[in-house]
């Protein structure tokens, strides 16, 4: 490819077969060696690293006393020769490892302070010293690759939406709250005092507008802000690929979206098999304990009430007996070796995921059983439980007391956290859809219904009637895109009536006053004609971390902050001037 630049190629791709050719190669001093009288040079620039070597024989040996000076991170030019490298010094963990650069000229572009940490895929540094220098990590070829890992599959997104004729179009950054359940950033306007935007939690409402303006087809690599408690997965400002479709039904949506995906994870050499596997939402929740399973090993949960509906040990019996209670289970296959205090501390771990207690038993190689429980049971209860958890020496049983869905969260957590500390082996990747979410669910701060996904989810509508008698039990049009067992994606399909957006506004709170002030501008356009729509968004980052392996969103993001919203490099939030607090008529508490 022509390129304009002042190098003519680049550190990663000299071969043998350019042995003999005159080239110039920029980039930085990656290490340098010196080894009696000859000066070795590791040029390193986004493509690779090569070998230059300075000889005090060649070209009046001016390039190889000026290679004495130069230390690491310097940024250098140099023309030479490619020459094989001497027999014994090939390097073939390197692509350009047969080859070397001989030096004649070599121009310093600028030199470089020493760096607080060595550029090095491995850093041995805290994380917040690497954000600080941000700039020097990206240097890392391990972010170079991730950044373009980034790009390359956006621009597959792009041009996949794009073959299906969807239009890209931009919405404002400066907008109106948008309910998807985070508090919204706020920024004050100038010209109107006391008056604020709020930065989008996601481009819903406006993408919900462009069905209504006939756009039909719509996508955006679209720029989100949310201010909610940080995760490894989660960042204030994150972007989505965000899709909205109308004249659609559901399948439609996934179908195309499936499409999409498969389309672009294969330009990046990932395979993903279409049609998606899909699984309900319950079933995931029965199965796996969680609305985002992983399903590349296996560790089911069981519902085992039945089991001990006459047991002595009255915690577990008193479940069949109370409605909606259940006694559920798991074998955390391999974890029936540990010793008894490390089992024991697991209901620490429980109890983050809202457990008051953890009742195991413990399996032991040698026959004989560890459990604090075991002496309340019956022989028919185990052997029972023996044949339902498919038990065998080494295994290790949990259970859960609760409410279908609490005993599904506490499980789905140890499943979760036993597969990591069992270091069960999760290989390639794992693509499923999980589908049709309750509609709402209680928010027990709030003693209030709240929207499962958002406000604006098309209800079953077979359910419908159930709005005033039995709430919680009305499904919805909804489909979350899991990935290795994270949430990277959600849709569903919208509301395009009016009354009936009213009426769900109404159950999740919002005074007629309220719903209007807030939303009365979409209400407005539902009115005018809008069509049947529904749609989607990816968390990019998100899927970018998993494609990347990476523990982190924000290996995949250049400037990402810190789990307190900092950011390092820029001191970002800072204090601002009184003029400028004025400008916007604020003054601080
Ligand atoms: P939702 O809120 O589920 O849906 O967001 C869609 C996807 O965005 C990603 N995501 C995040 N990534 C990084 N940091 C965050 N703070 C963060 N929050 C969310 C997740 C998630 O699956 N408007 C709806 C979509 C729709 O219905 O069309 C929405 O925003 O991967």
């Amino acid at each position: 490819m022509d390129q304009y630049s002042m190098h003519t190629r680049t550190c990663g791709e000299l071969r043998r077969k350019d042995i003999g050719s005159q080239v110039t190669l920029t980039g930085w001093v990656w290490h340098r060696r010196d080894h009696g009288g000859l000066i070795f040079v590791d040029l390193r620039d986004r493509e690779g690293m090569t070998q230059v070597s300075f000889d005090p024989e060649h070209s009046g040996g001016t390039a190889f006393h000026m290679a004495e000076g130069i230390r690491t991170e310097w940024v250098i030019l140099i023309k030479g020769t490619v020459r094989e490298r001497p027999e014994g010094m090939e390097n073939p963990k390197l692509k350009t490892g047969e080859i070397e650069v001989l030096a004649s000229e070599i121009q310093v572009l600028n030199p470089s302070k020493t760096t607080p940490f060595q550029i090095e895929d491995h850093v041995d540094t805290s994380e917040d010293v690497r954000l600080r220098y941000r700039y020097l990590d990206i240097r890392r070829p391990k972010m170079v690759k991730n950044l373009e890992l980034r790009s390359d599959f956006t621009f597959a997104i792009r041009e996949a939406f794009h073959k299906r004729e969807f239009t890209e179009v931009e919405t404002p950054c400066l907008f109106k709250s948008t309910p998807e359940g985070a508090r919204d950033f706020l920024v004050p306007s100038r010209t109107q005092p006391g008056h604020f935007y709020a930065l989008p939690q996601s481009p819903q409402l406006l993408k919900e507008l462009l069905m209504v303006g006939g756009v039909e087809r719509y996508y955006q690599i679209a720029k989100c802000f949310r201010d909610e408690d940080l995760r490894a997965d989660r960042q204030p400002e994150f972007t989505q690929v965000d899709v909205e479709m109308s004249f659609v039904t559901q399948d439609d949506v996934m179908g195309e979206i499936e499409q999409v995906l498969s389309d672009a994870f294969s330009k990046i050499g990932v395979d993903m098999p279409v049609p998606l596997r899909r699984i309900e939402y319950w079933d995931a929740m029965d199965t796996y304990g969680t609305d985002k399973p992983d399903t590349r090993y296996g560790m089911h949960l069981h519902d085992v009430t039945k089991i001990f509906a006459n047991s002595r040990f009255k915690l577990f019996a008193g479940s069949s007996k109370k409605k909606g209670q259940c006694v559920k289970s798991f074998n955390a296959k391999g974890a029936g070796t540990w010793p008894r205090a490390k089992i024991d501390r697991l209901a620490d771990v429980a109890a983050t995921f809202g457990a008051k207690g953890l009742a195991y038993i413990a399996f032991r190689e040698d026959g004989s059983i560890t459990s604090p429980i075991v002496k309340f049971f019956s022989d028919e209860e185990m052997v029972n439980l023996r044949k339902e958890m498919d038990v065998e020496p080494g295994d290790l049983v949990m259970f859960a007391v609760a409410d279908r869905l609490h005993a599904d969260q506490i499980l789905g957590g140890m499943r979760n956290h036993m597969a990591n500390a069992l270091g069960i082996k999760r290989e390639g990747h794992d693509f499923l859809w999980v589908m049709n979410f309750p509609l709402f669910h209680w928010d027990e701060d709030r003693k209030a219904y709240a929207a499962e996904h958002q406000p604006f989810t098309q209800p079953e509508e077979s359910q419908i009637d159930l709005l005033d008698t039995d709430p919680l039990a009305i499904g919805s049009h909804t489909y979350d895109f899991v990935m290795d067992g994270f949430e990277a994606g959600g849709g569903g399909m919208r509301i395009h009536d009016a009354k009936l957006q009213e009426k769900i506004l109404e159950k999740l709170g919002f005074t007629p006053e309220r719903a209007q002030a807030q939303f009365g501008f979409l209400m407005d356009a539902l009115t005018y004609g809008a069509p049947p729509m529904g749609g989607f968004a990816l968390g990019l980052d998100r899927v970018c971390m998993l494609l990347t392996h990476s523990d982190s969103i924000r290996e995949v993001m250049a400037f990402p902050k810190t789990s307190s919203g900092s950011d390092l490099m820029s001191d970002a939030p800072s204090e601002v001037t009184m003029q400028q607090l004025k400008e916007v008529s604020l003054r601080l508490l």
